[in-house]
């Protein structure tokens, strides 16, 4: 099926992309949004196509209230359904009393930990029986992700995932965001170019790296929530 699909989306533009799995994949097909700029592009394009392919989203408990915001906008511009997973609440629970509500801050193992709880269990909830992933990750987001590959077998979950927009400029998105009128996080325009869970995420400077504002206190190497870190 990798070997179909990779053939098949070869020079397709994402729209093209979108549309060949609604034609062929609808079903196996599901689609994570953070309600970033990225995905904010993809969600107008699966409306475009006339999408019927499963979206999700992960609510972490700790996302900025700007968040919510673009959640609501998504929902009244597009009227897709978007299904929202949230963690085990015995576990954050638990969590929290043992360690308080800012672990995170005190060693990577606490962060993963809590990554872990209020993410990556979540996820595999939600990606459980599909097939096909799709996300809104670009190569020129961080150096790890540009060794990564537009169709790529995710091994942990043993599935396909597919990022329409790998080639993508952080430009190309802007410009396409504009053109179309498209709802996205104000959090942007003051300095946020990658947003996730309020507290592990800063406004960046002009300039400095696009992942720079997420998990800034921990080494380079180590920032990925897990998310996509075991993809390739
Ligand atoms: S992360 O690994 O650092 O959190 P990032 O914010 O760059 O990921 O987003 C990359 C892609 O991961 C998004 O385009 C989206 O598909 C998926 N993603 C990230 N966070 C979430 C979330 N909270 N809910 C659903 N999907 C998410
Ligand atoms: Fe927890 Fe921060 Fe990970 Fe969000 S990004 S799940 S708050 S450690």
């Amino acid at each position: 099926m990798i070997a179909e699909i990779r053939e098949h989306i070869a020079g397709m533009d994402a729209k093209s992309i979108l549309a060949y799995l609604q034609r062929h994949f609808a079903k196996e097909t599901i689609f994570s949004t953070s309600f970033g700029i990225e995905d904010q592009v993809l969600t107008h394009l699966l409306y475009e196509v006339q999408s019927e392919i499963d979206i999700f989203t992960l609510d972490t408990g700790r996302l900025f209230p700007e968040t919510y915001y673009v959640w609501n906008r998504t929902l009244e511009t597009y009227g897709f359904p978007i299904r929202p997973y949230y963690p085990q609440t015995e576990k954050v629970e638990n969590m929290v009393r043992e360690k308080g509500p800012s672990s995170f801050y005190e060693s990577v193992e606490n962060r993963k930990e809590c990554c872990f709880i209020r993410k990556i269990e979540p996820l595999q909830r939600a990606i459980k029986g599909y097939q096909i992933w799709i996300t809104g990750i670009r190569a020129d987001q961080s150096a790890n992700r540009h060794d990564m590959e537009q169709v790529e077998w995710d091994d942990v979950n043993k599935m396909i995932k597919i990022h329409p927009l790998f080639d993508w400029t952080l430009e190309d998105v802007e410009a396409f965001l504009k053109k179309h009128f498209v709802p996205y996080n104000p959090l942007h325009d003051k300095g946020f170019p990658s947003i996730g869970c309020q507290p592990c995420t800063r406004a960046v400077a002009p300039g400095q790296d696009f992942r720079a504002g997420r998990w800034w206190w921990e080494d380079k190497s180590k920032k990925e929530c897990g998310l996509h870190a075991t993809s390739k």
